[in-house]
């Protein structure tokens, strides 16, 4: 027999050693391997208690849920995971064996793991928001470099083609009208104001274009761009709700700029819509800045398109259908007012964008 002394200080042992196991498995663990990690911690957990045979643990975090057995939980204690003072998730620990009883360490002991734990899963929200930021800034440093080389490329164009334009129309001048040399001058003209227009798109994606800046309220040039989109809506049997905040949104801006904003986010939307979808038109304002979102049901974004829907010409779009440079356009012009423009997937379909443009 074993005196009391001796099985209390047996069990001290049992615990600290489990700490120590917790303690090295959460050292080493691999985030790829979640699984693996909780069913080792919930092992070693389990080799702490009184009676480890009839002592079965459950483990759930956000993504996981861990079980040494699927027993009924009876008699049981439990410890909540804190991930940044915010609970997301609990251990349990259950006495299979109704005569057993926890010991008054135990609690303890639990809450030592879970403590453990929660900052393991603190440690992996870390890296993950490090990963994305740098992703972001990834991506804005390739916009950057794309602008840089887009604002040479339409600066080369822009001369070249005002003289082709400018030509041909003297031609034209000098021709008979109705002749085939006429027409042929006159194709020569419209595909030279085509180009001229993707051009000047290119620079409002180089922030290249001119602007008036103004004190204005916004809220008129808002509806005045989805009334005139109304009988877009109406042809393509998509319904939309607006819902403006106040009556009076003081943003210094180039209005007609912010039309353009505004427009080619709500073409996008009805395009992208199923018939009798929804899109939904929200303007608010915080302390500091303006906030405009333009919602949909469609099918939203796959993850190559969130890579790249801001890059000039990226359309999934069939050919003929457009250029890919509408949301180039509007990335410029926000950036151009020191804005940002975000998007995601809704919850549940379609796909939410977001400009923030700053009060002054
Ligand atoms: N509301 C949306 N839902 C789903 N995908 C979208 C949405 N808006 C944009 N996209 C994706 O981003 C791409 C680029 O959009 P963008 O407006 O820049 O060009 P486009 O609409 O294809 O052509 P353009 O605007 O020049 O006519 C789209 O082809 C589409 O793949
Ligand atoms: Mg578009």
């Amino acid at each position: 027999m074993m005196s009391k002394t001796e099985i209390a200080l047996k069990e001290r042992i049992k615990e600290l050693t489990c700490l120590y196991e917790v303690s090295s498995i959460i050292v080493n663990a691999d985030v790829g391997a979640m699984t693996e990690t909780l069913r080792a911690i919930a092992i070693s957990l389990k080799k702490g208690f009184q009676f480890p045979e009839s002592t079965e643990i459950i483990i759930e975090t956000p993504l996981q849920i861990y079980k040494t057995s699927n027993k009924d939980l009876k008699n049981y204690i439990t410890a909540t995971i804190n991930v940044f003072n915010n609970p997301k998730g609990k251990i349990i620990a259950s006495l299979t064996n109704n005569e057993a009883t926890f010991l008054k360490e135990e609690q303890p002991l639990l809450d030592n793991v879970t403590l453990k734990l929660g900052n393991l899963l603190e440690r992996i929200e870390i890296q993950q928001n490090e990963r994305s930021l740098k992703r972001q800034m990834e991506r804005a440093d390739r916009l950057g470099i794309l602008g840089e080389i887009t604002a040479g490329i339409a600066h080369e164009l822009n001369t070249p083609l005002a003289n082709i334009l400018g030509f041909a129309e003297l031609l034209k001048d000098n021709l008979d009208s109705d002749t085939t040399a006429s027409e042929d001058v006159d194709k020569i003209i419209s595909n030279a104001i085509f180009s001229r227009e993707i051009v000047k798109k290119l620079m409002f994606f180089a922030c290249e274009m001119p602007q008036e800046m103004q004190e204005v309220n916004i809220v008129p040039s808002i509806k005045n761009a989805i009334a005139l989109l109304d009988a877009s809506f109406k042809k393509n049997g998509v319904k939309y709700i607006v819902k403006i905040e106040d009556e009076t949104l003081l943003l210094k801006a180039d209005t007609i700029q912010l039309t353009q904003i505004i427009f080619n986010l709500i073409i996008n939307a009805i395009y992208f819509s199923p018939k009798g979808g929804l899109v939904t038109i929200e303007a608010q304002q915080t302390i500091n800045c303006i906030i405009l979102k333009v919602m949909d049901e469609g099918p939203g974004l796959t993850d190559t398109a969130m890579e790249k829907v801001f890059q000039p010409f990226f359309t999934t779009k069939p050919t003929g259908d457009g250029s890919g440079l509408g949301l180039s356009v509007v990335h410029g012009i926000v950036a151009s007012h020191n804005g940002s423009i975000t998007v995601e997937n809704n919850e549940n379909k379609g796909a939410t964008f977001t400009v923030k443009l700053p009060k002054s």
